[in-house]
């Protein structure tokens, strides 16, 4: 089973590349801009995550950014979580990242996006895994400063995808945003958001009526309302799923009780995804490897999970295609 999740091309869509900040790369950054973080190993930074809620992850995260000052250390960054995706036989991968956490430090826009595009660029060239682009507004700031990114974003639209909605969820409800959203799409954005990961099946239902978004990140909680999870079906609308993020955060007690095999049997379209891998101890298989083990997944089961990867990803219908013809392929003969 490990070599056939090892082996199985797929795609990720729920990562944000702050996220993929391995504690290696972040002391490694940190001595070449002189920066002093509060830790003194590897060691220490492992054992400083360990998380309550996503808040307390939040903190830490934020503060791990802190070190990213050059374009180099946006592409090193990005650069080095693609060479992961290779590695791990993602053959597609869509990437958030946070401009405000950067541009608040008085890091400009441009600095980040041509780092991470230009990563994005080489390991098509080198790797052959293909990338695009999602600018993800903060929610715990106000909406202004929102407006603010997609204009700072804007000389660099053909670089980005879609937008998207992170950072804390309890009362910062979609609503919020409406209008920013609105203005994104104006632009050409595809909207997205995180909903339903601490916020109620409420937040959910914001994120589909008010921001008409076209995927939702984590979804746990449309759990908590049928006609919500009949309505996710209605709108053919996936899930970008994160098993160990949610572990880690607390949001399941233990991968046992996670939903994901539920909502496969009611019919809802499911992907799972690493979220933010250097913090929640696994990359994108092993989250395939350990909800495998916890839920006693099938091949069949697995192979769904790749093939919803390609057909909810933001890619043109010939380069889907092409996927979903290689997954075939591999399935044929290792089913
Ligand atoms: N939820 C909300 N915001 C985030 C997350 C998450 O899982 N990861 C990075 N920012
Ligand atoms: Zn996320």
């Amino acid at each position: 089973m490990e070599a056939f999740i090892q082996g199985i091309p797929k795609a990720e869509l729920h990562l944000h590349i702050e996220g993929t900040f391995e504690p290696q790369l972040m002391f490694d950054i940190a001595k070449r801009n002189r920066i002093s973080i509060p830790f003194n190993s590897v060691k220490e930074i492992e054992l400083a995550y360990n998380f309550d809620c996503l808040q307390d992850f939040l903190d830490i995260y934020y503060q791990g950014a802190g070190v990213l000052i050059h374009e180099q250390d946006f592409y090193d960054l990005t650069y080095s979580y693609l060479e992961k995706c290779a590695k791990q036989n993602i053959r597609h991968a869509e990437i958030m990242f946070d401009p405000q956490t950067h541009t608040d430090r008085g890091i400009e826009f441009k600095t980040v996006i041509n780092g991470i595009h230009n990563a994005c660029v080489d390991a098509m060239k080198n790797l052959q895994v293909s990338s695009l682009l999602i600018m993800s507004y903060l929610r715990h700031l106000p909406q202004e400063a929102a407006f603010k990114t997609l204009e700072q974003s804007l000389p660099f639209k053909k670089h980005i995808a879609a937008i998207g909605l992170d950072s804390s969820e309890k009362g910062n409800p979609p609503s919020k945003f409406k209008d920013v959203f609105q203005a994104s799409v104006k632009a050409g954005y595809i909207p997205l958001a995180h909903a339903g990961e601490e916020g109620d099946a409420d937040y959910v239902w914001e994120a589909l009526d008010i921001l008409e978004i076209k995927r939702i990140d984590h979804g746990n909680n449309s759990l908590q309302d049928d006609a919500l999870v009949q309505e996710i079906i209605k709108r053919n609308i996936a899930l970008t799923v994160c098993p160990l993020s949610n572990k880690a955060l607390q949001v399941v007690p233990e991968l046992r009780n996670h939903p994901l095999k539920k909502m496969m049997d009611l019919g809802m379209k499911v992907t799972v995804n690493s979220d933010d891998p250097a913090y929640f101890g696994g990359q994108l298989n092993q989250n395939f490897i350990e909800i495998q083990k916890a839920l006693s997944l099938t091949k069949k089961d697995i192979y769904e999970l790749a093939k919803n990867s390609f057909e909810y990803a933001l890619l043109d219908k010939n380069t889907k295609l092409k996927y979903l013809n290689e997954l075939d392929a591999f399935y044929a003969k290792n089913k």
